[in-house]
């Protein structure tokens, strides 16, 4: 008879009670939670007392757990754990993307030196399987882009504003309290949690790995009443989309807002949804769409990976090892929309071209061409009455 897998999860929150509820409702797998890890044995906890423990040993030191899973919060703790466990033989699952960006060539060297699986497909876009494609469907189409919106919270922010002209602040703590956002929100609204997804996108999609200081990030905290308009007037709303896209053997990568056409496909990913495009030279245009946060949704992707291992599955980074020679390239002109209501405004000396100027009381706005290595040193960029936001006509 097949064996029983036993898993040991660390964090029971958001996606640790997920994984537990799917777990209990799906009769296919031939897997059960032994033990769970969690940091404040004082909680209130909705099952048995007898799963949980504090002790990190109780998971790692147990020979009859085969099966790590990583879904705490801590980037430090999450990153020592899992490096523990591959040590120690023991498979992992993770939807940690931080940890995941952060520590990528760390992570390839532990599978590799230890000959032990490490999946996470929860890291990407929750319910999406978006590496697993990567990996194994786009295996031999040549890719030219991946693009989409790759954060839960954000978007489900940006649709409350634009869909019910809710304020900023009321439709993220409601995006919090539905558990979408990240326990630091700042993740999400300055567009490094969507910025660690594209880095691993990058490594599936290019067989390209980058440090998230590589790859410019830049979110919806200075969104302005002004900006949403301003969208309207052009039938268009804002989304956070993060992309990456090959030209010749050059890769450009960032993560920033873009006006998006009411009749555009990424409109239509809306709330906690997240929207990915794949483009290839042979496949052409492909859309998946899917909740890109939440407890159950993160919780099948991350059971989906428990289920891989059991008939052994392990990326083979198949980017990396094809050497595709591409080379990550920052010197692309992108045309930006900048809004400027303070004293500080944006130097125009700094742009190749300006299409559009507009001043007037209370509404200052340029549309201007930017090299992508420039805009990352701009000291303008840092002020909060400065927002920047993509025009549709870009590569
Ligand atoms: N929420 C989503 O929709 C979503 C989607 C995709 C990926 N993710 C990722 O999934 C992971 C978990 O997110 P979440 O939303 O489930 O977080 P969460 O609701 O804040 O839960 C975090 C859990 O981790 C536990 N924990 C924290 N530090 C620990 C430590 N050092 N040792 C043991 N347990 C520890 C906490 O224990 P206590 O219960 O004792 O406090 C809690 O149970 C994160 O990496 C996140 O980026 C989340």
């Amino acid at each position: 008879m097949e064996k029983r897998i036993k898993l040991g999860v660390f964090g029971f929150g958001c996606v640790g009670q997920g994984l537990y509820n799917v777990l209990l409702q799906t009769k296919g797998i031939n897997a059960e939670i032994k033990k769970i890890c969690i940091k404040h044995p004082e909680k209130k906890r909705p099952i048995d007392a007898r799963f949980f423990t504090t002790s990190r040993a109780d998971i790692l030191d147990d020979p009859e757990i085969d099966v790590v899973v990583e879904l705490i919060d801590e980037v430090d703790a999450a990153f020592e754990i899992v490096s523990e466990s591959l040590k120690k033989k023991k498979a992992v699952v993770s939807a940690n993307k931080k940890m995941i960006a952060e520590n990528f060539e760390a992570l390839l060297r532990l599978q590799h030196e230890y000959n032990t699986p490490f999946l996470y497909e929860a890291s990407c876009c929750a319910s999406i399987p978006v590496i697993r494609n990567l990996e194994e469907y786009y295996d031999n189409d040549l890719l030219t882009s991946v693009e989409g919106i790759l954060n839960g919270s954000t978007n489900y922010i940006l649709t409350h504003i634009f869909e019910h002209g809710q304020a900023f602040d009321a439709a993220l703590k409601k995006a919090q309290e539905l558990g979408f956002a990240e326990s630091d929100p700042s993740l999400d609204v300055r567009a490094l949690d969507p910025k660690y997804k594209l880095l691993i996108i990058l490594v599936h999609a290019f067989g390209i790995i980058l440090k998230p200081d590589d790859i410019f990030n830049y979110g919806i905290q200075n969104l302005k009443e002004a900006d949403i308009r301003y969208a309207w007037e052009k039938d268009a709303t804002i989304k956070l989309i993060a992309k990456c896209r090959k030209a010749g053997n050059k890769v450009f990568a960032y993560c920033m807002p873009r006006f998006v056409p009411l009749k555009d496909t990424l409109n239509k990913v809306n709330n906690e949804y997240n929207g990915l495009l794949i483009e290839g030279a042979f496949s052409e245009h492909q859309f998946f769409m899917g909740k890109g946060a939440g407890g159950n949704p993160t919780g099948s992707a991350v059971l989906s990976d428990i289920s891989a291992l059991t008939y052994q599955y392990r990326y083979e980074y198949k980017k990396i090892h094809q050497k595709l020679d591409y080379d990550f390239s920052q010197d692309i002109a992108l045309e930006l929309y900048v809004s400027y209501n303070g004293a500080v405004k944006p130097d125009t000396g700094e742009f190749d071209s300006i299409s559009v100027r507009h001043e007037a009381p209370g509404f200052n706005y340029l549309i201007g061409k930017i090299n992508l290595s420039r805009l990352k040193q701009c000291s303008w960029l840092g002020d909060n009455s400065v927002n920047i936001v993509l025009t549709e006509n870009n590569f």
